[in-house]
């Protein structure tokens, strides 16, 4: 992408109504315009970077066996007074009436609507296990939306919903999503903490909550520092082998639960100087809740002894749109945002200190081609902005590298790489910096 061909509004001011790090460097990077409290337009940047999310998402939901659908925004009212959710939900769920007189709502989840499929389709216990997902909008009418994208009124999620024939099947795909969980956040260079958790509106006993530490989180959470060196689960995981083992290293060994559930007593046992009390970002959570919407629902399978009875469920969201502000809060500094290699907007960001010159014009053109046919889509400033605010604004989008070419470098056969995460230069020939960007 040439920047003179982008859309790339960056701010000079520091916005005023941003009250943490990620929320500024995201309106100032001309990533987000808030059209309405909560309601967010996704710049280009912003999109870029939306999109990469959801991709590594989707990729670790595929290779857990989850199916991907899409479901609507809008749903009849109807679905939810079976499950009795509509006058239990409250203030936060946007109702609305269309011209027939009929009552809808923005689904700021769809248990209900997840089963409805469910139920019309499925009544054998052979179609199961069973695990579908989508990444779609929600809304929640939140009393306080702040904090940019970390509590928004217009959200996106990924939700996946699993049904099983009885609570051990359950308990085994919900070991699924836990692991699939732990390998998504650690791809985005997050470390998510599963923490017990309260499991709320959506009811059942068994919850967690993926919790990556920051100081401008919003929830208290208390841990043993043990658990943030236990590893992640490789891509050779075996999705259909026994999950359990790696579930109760995360969750049985070490103290880790939020404030609403916190035990003092228990987290006493924990030594002293293990003991970590923090704020954190809830970035995902997991439920599994049995019957809850499947019996008042009817969404009913018979087992292999012809006896019908509700289909077990679970629910699994990953807060999309948040995780940018958590990667940010995560990975920034004084000049800007870092973006971990596999979420950023683009690879490279490629600097022509003198457009118009014969040579570096050339130079450029051919690194850009060779960035592009090595996959690493470069952001290509060929504006004629001074190098001084052109280097600025590469730090303050925060691609992970910046390969910068000007005539005095090119009258000795050089160009410069810069690594944003370090700062690390080096001066050398472009074909050796072109190597370097792809490893
Ligand atoms: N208002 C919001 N803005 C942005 N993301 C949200 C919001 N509410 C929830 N999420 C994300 O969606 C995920 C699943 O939501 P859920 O656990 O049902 O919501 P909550 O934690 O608010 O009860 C959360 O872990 C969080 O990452
Ligand atoms: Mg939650």
């Amino acid at each position: 992408m040439r920047l003179s061909r982008y859309f790339l509004p960056l701010l000079k001011e520091t916005p005023s109504e941003a009250q943490i790090v990620s929320h500024r460097l995201m309106l100032r990077a001309g990533m987000l315009r808030q059209e309405a409290a909560g309601i967010y337009a996704w710049l280009p940047l912003g999109h870029r970077v939306l999109r990469k999310i959801e991709e590594i998402v989707r990729q670790e939901m595929d290779r857990a066996g989850a199916v991907e659908l899409l479901m609507p925004t809008l749903q009849l009212a109807d679905l939810w007074r079976e499950s009795g959710r509509y006058d239990d939900y409250g203030a936060e769920m946007l109702r609305i009436t269309d011209r027939h007189e009929r009552d809808l709502l923005y689904g700021p989840t769809n248990e209900e609507m997840i089963t409805e499929i469910f139920r019309a389709y499925v009544r054998s216990y052979k179609a199961l296990p069973l695990n579908l997902y989508h990444i779609q909008w929600k809304f929640r009418d939140e009393q306080r939306p702040r904090f940019g994208v970390m509590r928004g009124r217009e959200f996106l999620m990924k939700d996946a919903y699993s049904f099983d024939l009885d609570e051990a099947a359950g308990k085994a795909a919900y070991n699924r999503m836990f692991v699939a969980y732990l390998r998504t956040f650690a791809r985005m260079g997050l470390k998510a903490i599963p923490m017990q958790a309260e499991s709320g509106p959506i009811g059942g006993e068994l919850s967690h909550e993926f919790i990556v530490l920051a100081q401008t989180g919003e929830s208290a959470v208390y841990l043993d520092r043990r658990i943030l060196e236990l590893p992640t689960p490789g891509e050779d995981v075996d999705y259909g082998g026994d999950l359990e083992p790696i579930v109760a290293d995360w969750t049985g060994r070490y103290y880790a639960a939020t404030e609403d559930v916190h035990d003092p007593e228990r987290f006493a046992q924990t030594a002293e100087t293990d003991r970590v009390t923090a704020r954190g970002i809830e970035v995902g959570q997991t439920f599994f809740f049995g019957d809850k919407y499947s019996r008042p629902m009817k969404a009913l399978v018979s087992g292999p002894d012809g006896v019908d009875r509700p289909v077990q469920m679970g629910s699994y969201g990953i807060g999309v749109s948040r995780l940018l502000g958590a990667i940010i809060e995560a990975s920034h500094d004084d000049s800007g945002i870092i973006w971990p290699d596999a979420v950023a907007p683009f690879g490279v960001g490629l600097i022509s200190l003198r457009p118009g010159e014969v040579a570096v014009d050339a130079a450029c053109e051919e690194a850009y081609a060779a960035l592009t046919a090595l996959g690493k889509e470069p952001l290509y400033d060929d504006t004629d902005d001074r190098p001084g605010a052109k280097f600025a604004a590469m730090d303050l989008i925060g691609l992970p590298w910046q390969l910068i070419i000007g005539p005095r470098g090119l009258a000795e056969g050089t160009v410069e790489l810069k690594r944003r995460a370090t700062g690390e230069r080096q001066i050398v020939p472009l074909a050796k910096a072109l190597e370097i960007i792809g490893r």
